[in-house]
């Protein structure tokens, strides 16, 4: 799909055309975004304070070494309009304004951003951009934001694709280059239609901080997530991401082997990796899971393919993301509540079935030995061994 999108971009170019589609932020997210959001642990209790206390504990973590970049306000920072229009920032919570927060965030090198919503308000009632498209992307500019995730509450009949397009545009108007980033929750199917209007694009409902539970409302666990993303995988690449919710590592919800698989499964889907936790208070075996430089190193393979299912047997799956050096990501997911032992086949990985492999465990971080035809490990209940295969034939 992304490879189609260019090719006609560059036929275009070459025959002296206008494209046929604009694409916005050219160059930007060409790998998924990485970074930190404030909804999943703190809704609407957001404040100055924690926005750079938490930048302060992205760089001494680790965390900004390991490629997070990105420090993004969700809802409830806004609380009005001012008689021209101009949104008015919560000034109790941001008593310096946001243009100072995000020179702070910038002076730590990382990038800021903020959330508006297409509709008339927020998710939580603040006030929406519809109808201040315009005036709300240059207010943005002026104050330094680099990403902006757009929401879709109380959306009033709007055409998606028409609302992003037009936040996009007036993005793409002030010049700055802006991670757009689309959540209208995979309602009308935005992987048809948000390559060239966001960098990313919401694939699923809200996340919520469980295994498998599921909400009245559309929020779902991290199981059904990655149920819904398993089809998707013809639709992301660099410049275009499908996104299945911020991370939910180091909230109460998940033990520490499903928060492993549950990293391990955002990578192979070469998701964007929000963190979504405190990161002020984190153990260092939230730390460890975060910056797992081989996991992430998955998540940003310049290739930029999602991974997907290549074989199901009930509760035993392996799942499978080819990386830029011909080498394959491989995860074996057990979703049972026994222990089980699970084997990748090289003829399911797409690898020639006779050939020697080398398989690396990057969990243990640790080659685990040369194997041919297959491998196979124990995988705990709930849980995930996820290796690189690279054959050396
Ligand atoms: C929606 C979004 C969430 C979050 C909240 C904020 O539910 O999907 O990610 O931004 O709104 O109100």
């Amino acid at each position: 799909m992304r490879t189609l999108l260019w090719t006609l971009v560059v036929i275009a170019g070459v025959l002296g055309l206008a494209p046929p589609l604009a694409v916005a932020g050219e160059g930007l997210a060409l790998t998924p975004p990485m970074g930190w959001n404030s909804w999943n642990k703190f809704a609407c209790d957001v404040s100055e304070a924690l926005v750079k206390e938490t930048a302060d504990a992205l760089v001494s973590s680790g965390m900004k070494e390991a490629g997070y970049e990105y420090v993004v306000i969700d809802d409830c920072w806004q609380v009005d309009r001012d008689a021209s229009g101009k949104i008015v920032v919560d000034a109790e919570r941001f008593p310096s304004g946001m243009k100072a927060l995000a020179d702070d965030v910038h002076s730590k090198g990382l990038k800021f951003g903020i959330y508006s919503d297409a509709g008339t308000g927020t998710c939580q009632h603040r006030p929406g951009s519809k109808g201040y498209e315009e005036i709300d992307a240059k207010t943005y500019a002026e104050w330094g934001v680099d990403y902006l995730k757009y929401d879709w509450c109380n959306s009033e009949g709007q055409d998606t694709r028409n609302a992003y397009a037009l936040m996009s545009q007036a993005l793409r108007a002030t010049g700055r280059p802006v991670v757009f980033s689309i959540c209208e929750w995979g309602s009308t199917q935005p992987w048809l239609w948000a390559p060239g209007v966001g960098h990313l694009w919401r694939a699923t409902g809200d996340i919520q901080d469980c295994w498998d539970c599921g909400r009245s409302w559309g929020g779902m666990g991290v199981v059904h997530i990655i149920d819904l993303m398993a089809d998707l995988y013809p639709y992301s690449g660099p410049g275009g991401w499908n996104d299945p919710d911020m991370l939910e590592v180091g909230n109460e919800g998940l033990t520490p082997t499903e928060s492993r698989a549950h990293f391990s499964f955002w990578a192979l889907f070469s998701a964007p990796l929000m963190a979504g936790n405190d990161l002020r208070s984190m153990s260092t075996e939230t730390r460890d899971i975060l910056t797992n430089g081989e996991v992430v190193a998955v998540d940003q393979d310049p290739l930029g393919m999602q991974g997907r299912r290549v074989r199901d047997r009930g509760a035993l799956e392996v799942w499978m993301k080819p990386l830029a050096d011909g080498s394959r990501a491989v995860i074996l997911f057990n979703r049972g509540t026994e222990a089980a032992r699970i084997t990748a086949r090289w003829e399911d990985i797409g690898l020639f079935p006779g050939g020697p492999a080398v398989v690396r465990d990057l969990w243990r971080k640790a080659d685990v030995g040369t194997f041919t035809a297959s491998y196979e490990a124990e995988v705990e209940p709930h849980g995930i061994v996820m290796v690189q295969v690279t054959p050396t034939f």
